[in-house]
Parts: structure tokens; sequence; C-alpha cells
């Protein structure tokens, strides 16, 4: 009788595979340094993990009710102009993201420069599943108000 204390754990191995393969995994987060990972990515990764992490966590899952998701979020769907200038300017008042209300402060970041805005924005487009076209250093200069 060896075969039979062996089902439970295939059957939990299956369960594991099967749940890793899903649609709301976050292997980026996993293993940020995955093979792969180009310059560029890894420029706004480190740019993210310096400015924004600490309210949008490492998996850019936010916190419920404090700080809106990033990966999945349905305000990134507006287009990336309104993205850089969230970033650019930081909002304040009234959010709804993934129809979950939001009503804090998010900081501006205008002391970037468009090289660092279009890496942390390009980043945050095209990780934990999100799949948004990469954004240019021009795009940033054309949402920057003219300096005052
Ligand atoms: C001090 C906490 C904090 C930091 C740091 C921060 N954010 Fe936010 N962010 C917020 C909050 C709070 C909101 C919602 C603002 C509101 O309620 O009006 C927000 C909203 C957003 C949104 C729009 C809503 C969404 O979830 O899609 C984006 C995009 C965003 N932040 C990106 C960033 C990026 C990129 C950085 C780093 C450069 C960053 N944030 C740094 C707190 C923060």
């Amino acid at each position: 009788m060896q075969a039979a204390p062996r089902l439970p754990l295939i059957a939990l191995l299956v369960l594991v595979v099967a749940g890793c393969s899903g649609p709301a995994t976050d292997e980026g987060a996993a293993n940020p340094s995955a093979a792969g990972v180009d310059p560029a990515t890894a420029r706004g990764q480190n740019l993210y993990f310096a400015n924004c992490v600490a309210c949008h966590l490492p998996a850019g899952t936010g916190l419920e009710g404090a700080f809106p998701p990033l990966a999945g979020s349905d305000f990134l769907e507006g287009g990336p102009e309104r993205v850089i200038a969230t970033v650019l300017y930081g909002n304040e008042g009234p959010i709804t993201v993934n129809g979950v209300q939001y009503n804090g402060v998010m900081p501006g970041f205008a002391h970037l420069t468009d090289e660092e805005v279009a890496a942390v924005v390009t980043y945050i487009l095209g990780s934990w599943g999100n799949d948004y076209p990469a954004v240019q250093p021009a795009d940033v200069a054309g949402v920057r108000a003219p300096a005052q």
C-alpha cells in the first residue's frame, strides 16, 4: 500500500500548477529580475521602486480603499496622456478605479525628467499583466505644461 498516499500529493501539485497558470498571476513581481528584462524596463522598474512602491506596492496591487491598483487598473484604459498627467501633477479628489472609489492624495512627480516619467509610465503600462504600448519622452513633453 505505497501508492495510496501519493494520490493526494499529485492532486495538490496539479492544483498548484493550474493555479499558477491563471490570468491573475504576478510572475513579474515574483521574479522582477527575470531574464529578458531590457535596460529600459529595468530603469522604469528602479524608478517605480524608488517613487511609487510605497503606495502602489511591488505588484501594483495598491491597497483597496486607500491606494488604487495599477495592475489591471481600468484608469489606464483612458490613454497614456491621462496617466502621464497623473504622474506629473498627481491627483486629488474622488477617483473610481475598477469600481472602487478612492479619495486620497497622489503626489506629483514633475521633478522627474521626461525620460524618467516615460520609463516609469512604460513600466506600469507593461507590468503585472498590463499590456499597453511604451510611452516616449516626447509624449511626456507634450503633456508637461510649459515652465511658468
Ligand atoms: C503617497 C502615495 C502615492 C505614491 C508615492 C504614488 N501614488 Fe499613485 N496614487 C496614489 C493615490 C492615493 C491615488 C488616487 C488619488 C485620488 O484619490 O485622487 C493614486 C493614483 C494613481 C494613478 C491613477 C489611478 C490608477 O490606479 O490607475 C496612477 C496611474 C498612479 N497613481 C501612478 C503612480 C506612479 C507611476 C507613481 C510613482 C511615480 C505613484 N503613483 C506614486 C498614491 C500614490
